[in-house]
């Protein structure tokens, strides 16, 4: 089969990487892809946003089926233009379709789709600039810390949490009144804010059945201890050590089985993943959010604990028939530490050679951001590379990960030194 991945992060390394290893597959395109998915097929540079662009490419390589990585192609609708293009209708593109990638797409979608099928969530309320008095008035009936968030896409910049009410009316104004995140918060959903500890987990889905993929856990402060400003990610771990049978068991009941019948009750055409942000409170699982997507970096540490052939699986959400695979699990612990450009996520440079990568024998390197130049791997984003590594305990897959990171080196290399130290390594 030929095959088509959408995307050039460390996510679509590892998905291309996995796909890579099936018998099944004849070629591998991904667009645009990066210098790490060169060596698992053949790059293809498209905007992925132009839809007519990839249906050329789907149509002159004779694609059999494709894979969307980042969330913005399916929140803009791609699937829904495959089905209703007389010459793409039959190709199934795994990914969701429009309405049903609001989940990601619009976080005031996605808590009312919570509070219709019990799914356990935040308590919260949604205002307008027109409403913006009774979000003041709601503020005032929470305790801080505070959690405003803009409806819409804002790059995972989104979410201000504001220590004080005094903050956190300011950061509504601002957000209302300003437009801070442009269009994106001209709706905002205050809630209570969770205490505990945050994980993720994974459903492959076809929309009719479900495969709960490992789950993991991310670390998305860019400082040591979880602090400074969000990234995209700067490790992850899987398993997670607190995650056990018991808590993993109330998710699938009450979180990812609901979320599942919603979708089809709402008719809302969904295929891929369901990834699902998690606070464990003291035991219970509440949803912080959706997102309709693999995470980056936890794609990382997901594929490689996957034994069973994935692109086996992806044909069979194609055909409706997931419930006739098995998914087979890797009992060990894989880790990752991303290395970052000096700077991210705030200003930082690009174009600086990577060395050392032909020297790491026990990790495997997903690419980020990164680019091929004549005989040089360079940088060519914030995060650059995710270094991931297979352990019988966790503390074996971090350590291996550092110790392979010591061999590869750009200017400015930056790294947290503390990925999974919280949950045991
Ligand atoms: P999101 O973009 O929805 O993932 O939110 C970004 C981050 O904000 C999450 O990863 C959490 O760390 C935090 N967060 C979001 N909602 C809540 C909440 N209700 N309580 C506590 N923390 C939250
Ligand atoms: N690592 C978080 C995300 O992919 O959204």
């Amino acid at each position: 089969m030929n095959l088509l991945l959408l995307g050039s992060g460390g996510r679509e390394h590892a998905l291309a990487w996995k796909m890579a290893q099936s018998p099944l597959l004849d070629t591998l395109y991904i667009a645009p892809g990066n210098a790490g998915t060169a060596a698992c097929g053949t790059n293809l540079d498209i905007d992925i946003l132009d839809f007519d662009a990839v249906k050329k490419v789907v149509l002159e390589k004779n694609i059999e089926l494709v894979l969307v990585g980042p969330e913005e192609p399916l929140v803009r609708g791609i699937y829904d233009f495959f089905k209703s293009d007389k010459q793409l209708s039959s190709i199934p593109l795994i990914g969701p379709s429009k309405g049903a990638a609001a989940l990601e797409g619009s976080k005031d979608f996605a808590k009312e789709f919570m509070l219709k099928y019990g799914i356990p969530t935040a308590r919260y309320s949604t205002f307008t600039r027109e409403t913006i008095e009774n979000g003041i008035s709601f503020l005032k009936t929470l305790s801080p810390p505070y959690v405003l968030k803009a409806d819409g896409l804002a790059a995972g910049k989104g979410v201000v949490i504001p220590n004080t009410l005094a903050e956190a009316e300011a950061t509504l104004k601002e957000m209302l009144l300003d437009e801070k995140f442009g269009a994106a918060s001209w709706k905002v959903v205050i809630e209570e804010f969770l205490h505990g500890i945050e994980l993720s987990v994974f459903a492959l889905t076809d929309g009719k059945s479900f495969h709960i993929l490992p789950e993991a856990k991310d670390y998305k402060r860019i400082g040591e201890n979880d602090t400074g400003n969000n990234t995209g990610g700067m490790g992850a771990v899987s398993p997670v050590p607190f995650a056990d049978a018991v808590f993993l068991d109330k998710v699938k009941q009450r979180i990812i089985i609901p979320t599942v019948e919603g979708l089809k009750k709402e008719k809302l055409e969904f295929s891929g993943f369901i990834f699902v942000g998690l606070m464990n409170c003291d035991g219970e699982p509440k949803v912080i959010e959706y997102n309709v997507r693999m995470g980056d970096p936890e794609t990382e540490v997901v594929m490689p604990r996957i034994k069973s052939d994935f692109v086996e699986l992806l044909v069979a959400i194609g055909k409706e028939e997931l419930d006739k695979t098995t998914l087979e699990i890797d009992e060990r612990t894989a880790a990752t530490v991303m290395l970052v450009s000096g700077g991210y996520p705030d200003k930082y440079e690009k174009g600086k050679e990577i060395i050392g990568l032909d020297d790491v024998n026990n990790s495997i390197v997903f690419h980020a951001g990164t680019k091929q130049e004549g005989n040089n791997v360079v940088t060519n984003g914030g995060r650059v590379l995710a270094v991931t590594s297979y352990g019988k305990i966790l503390k074996e897959a971090i350590a291996t990960s550092y110790k392979s990171i010591a061999n590869i080196d750009f200017e400015k290399k930056y790294f947290r030194r503390d990925i999974g130290k919280d949950v045991g390594a």
